[in-house]
């Protein structure tokens, strides 16, 4: 373990064998679609959850990334601003939108209205990490990987000011490394 982590809160196991259920969810869920959805993956903190996911997923899906955070710290602001766009028209497309943690809410739901604007048709959300008691807007995703409390999590992609995004799996840190900022 990190010597940084307090605890671990999801296991490497559990997120690999979570990767495999959400996979057949999913695959489940388009199977009758005319077209396979496009996945798009919020960068950075989705990378590891989409790379774990979309070998699980029995379809001829594609996956596009986009950069919207505005995160800054232990807080998620209000403020949300694309930083990296689709590489491609998502015209009458299908979406599966790809994030690490629905914190506030804020994020999927700006996120989902700037797809609707570029033409998208249905819009869904997988989530690695739900934190449900934060929720500031009326937002809820398709696919829940775990639900977790209200606590600052980093690792499988989450991050505290860039650091450890590396970790195999998902951690509480110790307050003194918030506390030596
Ligand atoms: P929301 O817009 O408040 O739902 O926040 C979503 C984004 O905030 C996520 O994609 C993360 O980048 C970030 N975030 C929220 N909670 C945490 C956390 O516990 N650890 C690390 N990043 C977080």
């Amino acid at each position: 373990m990190h010597p940084d982590v307090k605890k671990i809160l999801v296991s490497e196991e559990e997120i690999q064998k979570k990767c495999t259920q959400l996979g057949q969810e999913i695959t489940e869920a388009y199977r009758n679609y005319p077209q396979p959805p496009l996945l798009v993956a919020l960068l950075k903190g989705s990378v590891p959850f989409l790379a774990c996911l979309i070998s699980r997923i029995e379809l001829d899906i594609e996956y596009d990334f986009m950069d919207v955070s505005s995160y800054n710290g232990t807080e998620s602001m209000g403020d949300v601003r694309i930083l990296k766009d689709l590489g491609q028209s998502i015209k009458g497309r299908d979406i599966l939108l790809v994030e690490d943690i629905v914190d506030t809410g804020r994020t999927i739901v700006e996120v989902g209205k700037m797809l609707k604007n570029k033409g998208a048709n249905e819009i869904k959300v997988v989530t690695l990490l739900d934190k449900p008691s934060r929720r500031v807007v009326d937002a809820k995703a398709d696919f829940v990987g775990f639900e977790i409390p209200n606590e600052f999590v980093i690792g499988f992609g989450l991050d505290y000011n860039e650091k450890y995004r590396n970790l195999n799996y998902v951690g509480v840190l110790k307050e003194e490394v918030f506390q030596g900022e």
